[in-house]
């Protein structure tokens, strides 16, 4: 959707929460020749987020912000991110929400990818609710981050089976191998 010409890339910043399994997928495509991402940024609202490790492995500046204080903290991540010309963020595994306010003052593009098949269980525990639900598929979505929570238009989707076998544990499990493919293949339909 955006064509990129010569050498330059995108400047990114990845919002995490938790293991960080998307932010590593993210970090190895930007590594990749052809990537046109440059992850210089890693933010969380939880200083005990396994995924703050690739900040030392990687050396990209991570910062820790309180979301107990939204508003306060949303201001100073908009000056970070002016700061330091974040042009993409990238929302993996991040388990809050931003505020319009945010979302609307960020002149860049705000991405999310979501464990079910959009519009389809939007919010939390989507595992749960596909499995009580008795689906046969579920999958993942990247897509635009809007004001509407899990609302955006969608780039990228994944269908995975349900199994009668499968619990939310498996289920995840299977779910999160197709997110690592779909977010770099998402960045890579909307920046090539
Ligand atoms: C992923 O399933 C993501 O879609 C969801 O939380 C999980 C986070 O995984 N919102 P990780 O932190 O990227 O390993």
């Amino acid at each position: 959707m955006v064509k990129l010409t010569g050498l330059k890339k995108i400047k990114t910043a990845v919002f995490i929460s938790g293991t960080g399994s998307n932010l590593f997928s993210l970090i190895k495509f930007s590594k990749t020749k052809r990537s046109k991402i440059l992850i210089s940024l890693i933010i969380s609202n939880n200083s005990k987020s396994k995924g703050l490790k690739y900040s030392k492995i990687y050396k990209i500046k991570k910062k820790i912000f309180d979301f107990n204080k939204r508003s306060i903290s949303e201001q100073k991540i908009l000056e970070l991110l002016k700061k330091k010309q974040i042009e993409l963020i990238c929302l993996a595994g991040f388990m809050k929400i931003l505020s319009k306010n945010f979302i609307t003052k960020f002149k860049g593009t705000i991405l999310n990818i979501h464990p079910s098949l959009l519009p389809k269980y939007k919010g939390l525990n989507t595992h749960k609710k596909v499995i009580e639900n008795r689906e046969k598929f579920s999958g993942c979505t990247v897509h635009f981050v809007t004001p509407k929570l899990d609302s955006g238009k969608i780039i990228l989707q994944k269908r995975v089976k349900v199994r009668k076998s499968d619990t939310e544990k498996t289920l995840a499990k299977k779910i999160l191998i197709q997110e690592h493919k779909i977010y770099p293949l998402a960045i890579k339909k909307i920046f090539y």
